[in-house]
């Protein structure tokens, strides 16, 4: 169902006592935000447990940065989509651009996760995003198309109800820069009319923009018609930041 969501990505940071202290400082705030957004709190896989302890009894939900091609198995220092369930997280980031630029994954690859991901029952965030370099030879409409065609290509029926993505410009992740609200909403819209093309309910799913999402930015970002939230980095390891960037969703 399409929803307003904002995602903090903590990437490979923190520790237990920013769980403690980070956690602590969220609760309340963003538990009686009345906007009707959606927070999802994405830590290290190794602090699941830990955030999920901190999260018990709030609306807010967790999540994983990256899960396994595989089910189980002879696959040192993987974790299953089943064992992230299993933890009590409700969705996984798949095809981070750090993920395909640092570790080689490939839309095949992202597929393979998609599966996974939709037979544990996790909701995907497909990250999807064009490099600079891409921008500028003006091929961004293209990446972006091929990334979610091939990542998605085992999705169909149901499965959509579990598909969220997150338009992230590779340029904009973690460098201050961020796409005018006018571009980003250009993109989502496109990103609208590939899914309605695949046979998805397009109306239906939730498209997030990432990429340097500050709270001086969000509110123009989020007032887009197809923006429907946000997945944050930086800004989602500091409370009163990440707060301001839900409140204004
Ligand atoms: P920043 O918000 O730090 O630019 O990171 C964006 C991102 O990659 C979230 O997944």
């Amino acid at each position: 169902m399409r929803r307003t969501l904002v995602a903090a990505n903590w990437k490979m940071n923190g520790s237990k006592d920013l769980v403690q202290s980070l956690i602590g400082e969220l609760r309340e705030p963003l538990s009686s935000l009345d906007n009707g957004v959606g927070v999802v709190i994405i830590p290290p896989a190794l602090y699941v447990s830990d955030v999920s302890e901190r999260l018990a009894g709030t609306s807010l939900a967790l999540g994983v940065q990256n899960i396994a091609r595989w089910d189980s198995g002879a696959y040192t220092g993987e974790i299953a989509a089943a064992m992230v369930a299993d933890a009590g997280a409700r969705y996984t980031l798949i095809g981070h651009s750090e993920r395909r630029q640092l570790f080689g994954e490939t839309d095949d690859d992202v597929a393979e996760k998609v599966q996974q991901a939709l037979n544990s029952k996790l909701t995907v965030i497909l990250c999807v995003g064009e490099t600079l370099e891409e921008r500028q030879g003006g091929l961004a409409g293209q990446v972006v198309r091929n990334q979610i065609s091939r990542g998605l290509a085992g999705v169909s029926g149901q499965g959509w109800q579990s598909v969220v993505i997150a338009y992230e410009p590779v340029w904009a992740i973690g460098t201050g820069k961020t796409a005018t609200s006018d571009d980003a909403q250009a993109m989502h819209r496109e990103i609208r009319s590939l899914l309605a093309e695949l046979g998805a309910p397009a109306d239906d799913v939730s498209l997030l923009y990432g990429g340097s999402v500050k709270p001086d930015n969000a509110a123009a970002l989020f007032a887009q018609p197809d923006i429907d939230g946000g997945l944050i980095g930086g800004a989602s390891l500091n409370a009163q930041d990440f707060i301001r960037i839900c409140q204004s969703a």
